[in-house]
């Protein structure tokens, strides 16, 4: 009997390679890099499964030169590096891996808004640049982070986890969504709804945002919106880069409109060197490391291994995020 073929964009845990392998007939791209586009296609054309990352473009034309496609099981619980729409279209299941990263990426989180507040990387740098000459009465002021304002964008999951931690620091949590929580869940959590994005902005201390990237989240956060904020404020982005004008975000930091920011996703992954934000001290760069623990890497592979599998034996996989697509 001939097992599937399926392609996987980069190599990932071992002991989801092993699943793989096992039931079907597997290629994993060895480079650290992602394969070309150009690849990407020519190793479509004859699979049955993709288990691909956020930097792979997964878009209707390559699903045009791979009609044995069946599914494209995502290493992310975000998936807007593939045409959904697209896959549904031709009965291709897409999936995720929700939840197992939600606890990882707001330990990140949280350690940016930590790390960026108390200006934790610039005072490395001092140190190690000996600049240390003795204890000063305002080297290195930061802001406070107990009791201050949280304002959240976006309370799913990984935003509800925010919230938790800013607790845990005995912050205010504010929080703006397009669908509101039940009054039990806002109990719980200690958040409280502001319904105008505007008032949330004006209020926090700390803005972190967490909704997915869609044409009506593109810039959700630019020049506008940072118009808004406190002259203390601090900004901080670990969902996805096109979220935010970062020409607005350099303009803001630069001109001390606000205080600070820390990202961990770019508009363009990876940013260039000559970013004119890599000039600015008040912000932290990090490379799209949110979810990146061992444990938490070790078992987004497993789940989009399992992603995959049940896709190739025409069952919806347990993360399809369009079910429509086997329907019918
Ligand atoms: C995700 O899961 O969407 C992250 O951005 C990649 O870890």
């Amino acid at each position: 009997m001939t097992m599937p073929r399926v392609f996987v964009t980069r190599v990932i845990a071992q002991e989801a390679v092993d699943k793989i392998a096992q039931v079907t007939e597997m290629e994993v791209w060895p480079e650290e890099l992602p394969p070309p586009y150009g690849v990407l296609l020519e190793k479509a054309r004859d699979a049955e499964g993709l288990l691909t990352l956020v930097s792979d473009k997964v878009d209707a034309a390559l699903m045009d030169t791979a009609p044995k496609l069946k599914v494209i099981s995502n290493m992310a619980v975000g998936y807007d590096n593939i045409s959904v729409a697209e896959a549904t279209k031709r009965h291709i299941a897409v999936s995720n891996t929700p939840e197992v990263l939600t606890e990882t990426t707001a330990d990140l989180t949280f350690a940016l808004l930590m790390t960026v507040a108390r200006r934790v990387v610039e005072a490395d740098n001092y140190t190690r640049k000996g600049q240390w000459k003795t204890w000063g009465p305002k080297l290195l002021l930061g802001q406070d982070i107990h009791n201050a304002t949280l304002g959240i964008i976006g309370l799913g999951r990984i935003g509800a986890e925010i919230a938790k931690r800013g607790r845990g620091f005995n912050m205010k949590v504010l929080y703006y969504d397009e669908i509101r929580r039940s009054e039990e869940e806002e109990r719980q959590l200690s958040v409280e709804y502001i319904p105008d994005l505007a008032k949330l902005l004006s209020s926090a201390d700390f803005v972190s945002v967490h909704v997915p990237l869609v044409p009506q989240t593109h810039h959700l956060i630019g020049t506008a919106e940072f118009a808004l904020m406190k002259p203390t404020a601090i900004f901080i982005n670990t969902s996805r880069g096109p979220m935010v004008d970062q020409r607005a975000l350099y303009e803001a930091l630069k001109s001390g409109q606000i205080f600070a920011a820390a990202i961990d996703v770019t508009e363009i992954e990876p940013i260039s060197p000559d970013d004119p934000l890599l000039t600015l001290d008040n912000i932290i760069i990090t490379p799209h490391i949110a979810s990146a623990s061992f444990t938490t890497r070790k078992n987004m592979a497993l789940m989009a291994a399992e992603n995959l599998l049940a896709g190739l034996r025409g069952e919806t996989p347990p993360n399809c995020v369009n079910p429509e697509a086997l329907r019918g």
